[in-house]
This record gives C-alpha cells, sequence and structure tokens, in this order.
C-alpha cells in the first residue's frame, strides 16, 4: 500500500478525495489478481487511465495493452478485429489477420463501450471468459487466450440487461471485480491537484509562463458541474492557459460556458487588458494563412470535447490570430509564447495538412 500513501494520487491517477482512495485501492488490488475487470463511470472519468495503471502495476506489464473500442466496431468487423481470420475465411480475407486477442497475448485487452456490443460478439467473449478460448474466423479449433481483459462502459449496463440489449450471464461474469469511478462533480476536493497538474503540463509543452489560479478563477471551477469530467476539465485548463499567458489564470481565462461571464464581455475584458490603446472591435470574418478557416463568433471559439489536445490547441491559436488580425506579433502576445513558436506551429499544421 506504499503507493496509497503518495499525497496526490495513485500512480497517474491523481486525486484524495475518499472515492478516489478507494479507486485506488481497488486498483492495486485489481494488479495483483488476474481476473477480468469491468470499470464503469461517466464519460471522461479516468476509466482508460485506471485500465492502463492496473495493467502497468501487473505482472503482465511487460506484454501489450491493447484497446480496443468495441462499440465502433461494425458487426461485420468485430468478429475478425477480435480473434482475427484465416485467409478465405470469407470474400476478400485475402490474408491471415491476427486479432487483438493475439496482439494482446501475455498482456492485457482493453474493451471499451461494452454496452453496444453486437449479440455474437457477447456470446464468443462469454466463452473467452469461462472457457480461455477463442477461434478465428475461418480457423478449424479454437485457441488458447492468454489475456486479462478489462472491459468499460459509460453506460448502465443493468439498464441494457433489462432492455435485453446486454448478456445477463456476461454482466455476472465481468462484474466479479467491478471499479466504479466517480463523476468529478462528487469529488471537488480533487479538482485543485487536478487542474494545477494540467495547468503545469500545458504551461511546459506551450511553452508558457502561467504561474497558477488566482481565487476567483479557481471558484469558478469548483462551481461548474463537468458533464465531460476530467477530460472537460482538461480541455478547460488547456484554453484557460493559453488565454492567460503567463502569471495566473484569472475568471476572465476560463471558457465563458464554465465561468457563465457573457462571452462577449469576456472577449471585451481581454481586448482590453491586453490592447488598451486598440477599443474592442472583435473580428468575426475567418482569415486564416495557413488556410484553416475557423468559425469564431465575437471573441470565442467552440472548441468541442473529442478533440486531441494539438486540434484544441491550432483551433485556439487560428482563432487568437483571426481576433488579431493576422498579426502574429499581436497573436503570439496574447498566446503569451514567442513569435517564433507561434510561426513554428503554423507551419507545421500546414505542412501536415498538405501532407497525402
Ligand atoms: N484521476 C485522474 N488523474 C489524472 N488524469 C486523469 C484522471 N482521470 C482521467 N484523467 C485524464 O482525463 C482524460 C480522460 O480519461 P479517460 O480517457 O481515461 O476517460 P474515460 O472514462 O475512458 O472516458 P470515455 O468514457 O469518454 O472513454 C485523459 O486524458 C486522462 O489522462
Ligand atoms: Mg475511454
Amino acid at each position: 500500500m506504499a503507493q496509497l500513501q503518495e499525497k496526490d494520487g495513485f500512480g497517474r491517477l491523481l486525486g484524495s478525495s475518499p472515492a478516489m482512495l478507494q479507486v485506488f485501492s481497488m486498483v492495486e488490488k485489481a494488479a495483483q489478481i488476474d481476473v477480468p475487470v469491468l470499470i464503469e463511470g461517466e464519460t471522461g472519468t479516468g476509466k482508460e487511465l485506471a485500465a492502463r495503471e492496473i495493467h502497468e502495476q501487473s505482472a503482465r506489464c511487460p506484454k501489450p495493452f491493447v484497446a480496443v473500442n468495441t462499440g465502433v466496431l461494425s458487426r461485420e468487423l468485430i468478429v475478425s478485429e477480435l480473434f482475427g481470420h484465416l485467409k478465405g475465411a470469407f470474400t476478400g480475407a485475402t490474408e491471415n489477420k491476427k486479432g487483438c486477442f493475439d496482439e494482446a497475448d501475455g498482456g492485457t485487452l482493453f474493451l471499451d463501450e461494452i454496452a453496444t456490443m453486437d449479440e455474437r460478439v457477447q456470446v464468443a467473449f462469454l466463452r473467452v471468459l469461462e472457457e480461455g478460448v477463442f477461434r478465428p474466423l475461418g480457423a478449424p479449433t479454437d485457441k488458447q487466450a492468454n489475456v486479462r481483459i478489462i472491459a468499460a462502459t459509460n453506460m448502465n449496463l443493468r439498464l441494457a440487461v433489462a432492455n435485453g440489449a446486454f448478456r445477463e450471464d456476461l454482466l455476472q461474469r465481468l462484474t466479479v471485480f467491478r471499479i466504479v469511478l466517480p463523476p468529478l462533480r462528487e469529488r471537488s476536493e480533487d479538482l485543485p491537484v487536478l487542474a494545477r497538474h494540467f495547468l503545469d503540463s500545458y504551461r511546459d509543452e506551450f511553452e508558457l509562463q502561467v504561474t497558477g489560479f488566482d481565487d476567483e478563477a479557481m471558484e469558478l471551477l469548483q462551481r461548474y458541474a463537468w458533464p465531460g469530467n476530467i477530460r472537460e476539465l482538461k480541455n478547460a485548463i488547456a484554453q484557460a492557459a493559453i488565454m492567460a499567458g503567463q502569471g495566473f489564470v484569472r475568471a476572465i481565462h476560463i471558457p465563458p460556458r464554465i465561468s457563465s461571464l457573457h462571452p462577449v464581455e469576456a472577449a471585451q475584458e481581454i481586448g482590453n487588458e491586453e490592447h488598451p490603446d486598440s477599443g474592442t472591435e472583435i473580428l468575426a470574418a475567418p482569415c486564416s494563412p495557413t488556410d484553416i478557416t475557423e468559425e469564431t463568433t465575437a471573441g470565442t471559439v467552440d472548441i468541442p470535447l473529442g478533440l486531441t489536445l494539438d486540434e484544441a490547441c491550432q483551433k485556439y491559436i487560428l482563432a487568437t490570430l483571426n481576433y488579431a488580425d493576422t498579426n502574429k506579433s499581436k497573436a503570439a502576445k496574447l498566446l503569451g509564447m514567442s513569435r517564433k513558436t507561434l510561426h513554428e506551429k503554423l507551419r507545421r499544421w500546414d505542412s501536415s495538412k498538405n501532407q497525402p
């Protein structure tokens, strides 16, 4: 239990609330015992991170951790993706193909979004859990499975069972070891540590000079309900860090949907603060030296959940450039980065866009 005594978390999982301490102790137990694990929790609560932590602390760690989102695989593809196929198993199967069970051999197979798993796959999956074997498509015999399965869902599996969409016997098998990740709104005491951690990492990554949050900004963060949980927090901190650029992150730097400040007001405050002599006129027309157009409304940019950090950063920087009338020096100043760094980022995105 030595790691549980670390102040702010367990491995890469941060938090020190009673609910998270309970999660840490379950993650540690799950790492020690080679049983299937079911991780439940709302979107963005850290299910995949917890699964990786279990794998990394388990004896299977030197072997692969393979993550597969079963919810997005088509009915036709999923069996072959999971179990592999032999050449000629179906039209188009021109080569033997290894499935995820083979790729994860000796390691951990993380099956995400299992609630929407196809009925046929549920049956095959149950067989792996019960008998430890699977059969690639077109193969005459079974193969021994040497993987630990960690499944995750952000949907209510009991409801799915009641609706006939999920097999009860499979649910029973999976709930031998069940970890539920609490939503962020139920452990707001963890928020400052998480926010600080994300701020520090974006400061380094984006070469910013931000130093922390002022009280008002932290209060706004703690007042918000975070329906997208830690992923949403992480994205919001990226945006706030870029907006602040240097010094403290203040209330005006927090994305308006979170701070509930009127977006135009927030933009005007920033405009006044950074350009005392430039008035508050904000450009709405898209313009982009890299030819990537951004839809911006006065002083705001919409960064939807699900983007990679680089995509979010790109959206944000281009919107700021637009806001600064395509003046790179002005935009770099607003973003709190050197003109050279801004120039390099734009050049990198432009060249990756032109790649085939
Ligand atoms: N306790 C935590 N400490 C630090 N970072 C965390 C923690 N929980 C989640 N994160 C980070 O938040 C983001 C979302 O986590 P993750 O992808 O594991 O969520 P999820 O529950 O699998 O989400 P989804 O249901 O949408 O797939 C990741 O960048 C992850 O590193
Ligand atoms: Mg996930």
